[in-house]
């Protein structure tokens, strides 16, 4: 979905946040994954403060309310996405949505369970950042894990009369997301992870190791020691590719004006 006319900078922003936020519904397979990690956790979470960082539609709240939470902060930097949450959470009189950016956030009571799903393709390239500067300090984070991992594969396998070998070669350097369909690839490799309180933004990585000209990365995240998202197989995160130019590459996520700013480049 794209926005075709012109509009006031801000007003643009909101709209395309909106549109691409509103389209990781469709992707049923991680709102399975989301509900059966609450689900698990059921216990958890009665009777307990639960907040949902980046509510979106507020999807996860409506469930942890539903699971006997006794009180859910629905906290949602977006206007126009805090709408959606309104009209959602209307009737669950226990379910707060607020309009606020995560890290300014001061609830009145102490939370005992947070749920986000903050993660980019790229892992750092969304919002995962944010929970580093929660103005308060949750008992639980769900989910606590993720990793960015990649592998190669021959580019004889995925090129096409669309991306030909010609197109490839014009795209040394550049991180393409969703360039292929392929489904299922092996993340042998771990590039980056994640943990709450244990941020990891920049790598070298030697693929020495990997045969095929084509390097792919690909998200997973875990919850009770296994992925439950992955690329691949939920479709909110596809592989993002790059024709391989070296053995080494160096990745790094830096803050920038609005998301995160993505550096990539071939060191030999
Ligand atoms: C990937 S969506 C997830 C929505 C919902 N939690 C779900 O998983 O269905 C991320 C949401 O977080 C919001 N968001 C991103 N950074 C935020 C921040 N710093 N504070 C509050 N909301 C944020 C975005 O506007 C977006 O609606």
């Amino acid at each position: 979905m794209d926005i075709l006319n012109e509009l006031p900078e801000e007003k643009f922003n909101q709209v395309d946040d909106l549109l691409a936020f509103v389209s990781i519904y469709d992707d049923q397979a991680r709102l399975e994954a989301y509900r059966q990690m609450l689900n698990a956790c059921r216990d958890k979470l009665r009777g307990q403060v639960c907040l949902e960082a980046g509510a979106g539609a507020g999807v996860f709240s409506e469930w942890m309310a539903r699971m006997g939470a006794r009180k859910v902060y629905a906290v949602e930097v977006n206007p126009l996405l805090c709408r959606l949450a309104r009209e959602r959470l209307a009737h669950y009189p226990n379910v707060e949505v607020i309009q606020a950016d995560i890290q300014n956030f001061k609830p009145l009571e102490p939370v005992d369970v947070l749920v986000h799903e903050l993660f980019g393709q790229l892992l750092y390239d969304e919002d995962v950042l944010a929970l580093e500067n929660l103005p308060f300090q949750p008992k639980t984070m769900l989910p606590a894990r993720a990793r960015l991992a990649c592998g190669c594969v021959p580019a004889s396998r995925l090129v096409d009369t669309t991306v030909t070998p010609s197109v490839l070669q014009q795209l040394e350097g550049v991180l393409v997301s969703g360039l292929f369909d392929e489904e299922g690839l092996a993340l042998t490799d771990t590039v980056l992870t994640w943990q709450p309180g244990a941020v990891q933004c920049s790598v070298e990585k030697d693929i020495s190791h990997l045969s095929g000209e084509l390097l792919y990365f690909g998200l997973e995240i875990w919850f009770n020691g296994r992925p439950i998202c992955r690329a691949g197989e939920c479709s909110n995160w596809s592989y993002v590719w790059t024709p391989r130019a070296g053995n080494r590459f160096a990745l790094r996520f830096e803050p920038a004006g609005r998301g995160m700013q993505v550096r990539f480049a071939w060191l030999d």
